[in-house]
This record gives C-alpha cells, sequence and structure tokens, in this order.
C-alpha cells in the first residue's frame, strides 16, 4: 500500500474544512449583525408590529400617540427577528415620526418593544 501518497490527503482535506469554516462563519456573521430594509412596509405584519409598538408605548410611557403608518424599516435576524422601525403617529394632534425597535419570536408568540424613540427632525 502506498501509505507515502495518502498521508498527504489528510491535510488537504482539513484546508478545505477551514476555508469552508471561516467562510461559513463570516456569511452567517454578516446576516447575523445586517439591518435589511423592509420592502413592503404597508404588509400585515409590519403594520401589526407597528401597532403593538404604539399601543405598548402608549401603555407604559401613559401616552396617547395615534399610529398612522409605518413610514420605513429595517430587520435583523437575531434568534428571531428585530424590526426597526419609523412610525408616523399623532402626539395629540401633532403629526411626529417614532423609532421603534421590536423584537419578534414567532414560534414562541414572543415579542417585545424595545426601544421607542422621537426621531428629531432638522
Ligand atoms: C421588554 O423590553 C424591555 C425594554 O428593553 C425590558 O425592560 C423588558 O424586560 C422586556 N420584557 C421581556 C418580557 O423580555
Amino acid at each position: 500500500m502506498a501509505l507515502n501518497s495518502s498521508s498527504s490527503l489528510p491535510s488537504i482535506l482539513s484546508i478545505f474544512v477551514l476555508l469552508l469554516l471561516v467562510g461559513g462563519s463570516a456569511a452567517l456573521g454578516g446576516r447575523a449583525g445586517g439591518w435589511q430594509p423592509i420592502k413592503d412596509v404597508k404588509a400585515p405584519e409590519v403594520q401589526e408590529i407597528a401597532k403593538y409598538a404604539v399601543a405598548e408605548h402608549n401603555s407604559r410611557a401613559k401616552t396617547d400617540l395615534r399610529y398612522e403608518s409605518v413610514v420605513r424599516g429595517e430587520t435583523q435576524v437575531v434568534a428571531g427577528t428585530n424590526y426597526r422601525l419609523v412610525i408616523a403617529a399623532r402626539d395629540g394632534g401633532v403629526g411626529k415620526q417614532y423609532e421603534a425597535v421590536v423584537w419578534v419570536k414567532p414560534w414562541q408568540h414572543f415579542r417585545n418593544l424595545t426601544s421607542f424613540n422621537l426621531v428629531q427632525r432638522a
């Protein structure tokens, strides 16, 4: 048996495995950290999350904001999905914009408003 020629096979394989691991983790890392724009902010699930964000903020902050629309938004994959939405709402008749972050884990029927802040416009 040619032991000498077969001895190089494991090292070639290990280089391939290493390249796959490095490439794979870089691709995963890019997806996990990245925010992707939401193409259709009128989609029912986006509207639903935005309305939840306003209702939850009203309940926590004892405000009475009236939801109007989602201006734009992004999602991020993190053991579920983070939605970062710019929401138009009326605060006592005055139109304002807020940035809300909602974390959703659909398979657990879990969602939570992580942050809700007024967008400062110049
Ligand atoms: C929801 O998010 C708020 C703000 O980050 C946090 O204080 C609260 O503990 C969270 N609730 C749950 C159930 O994770």
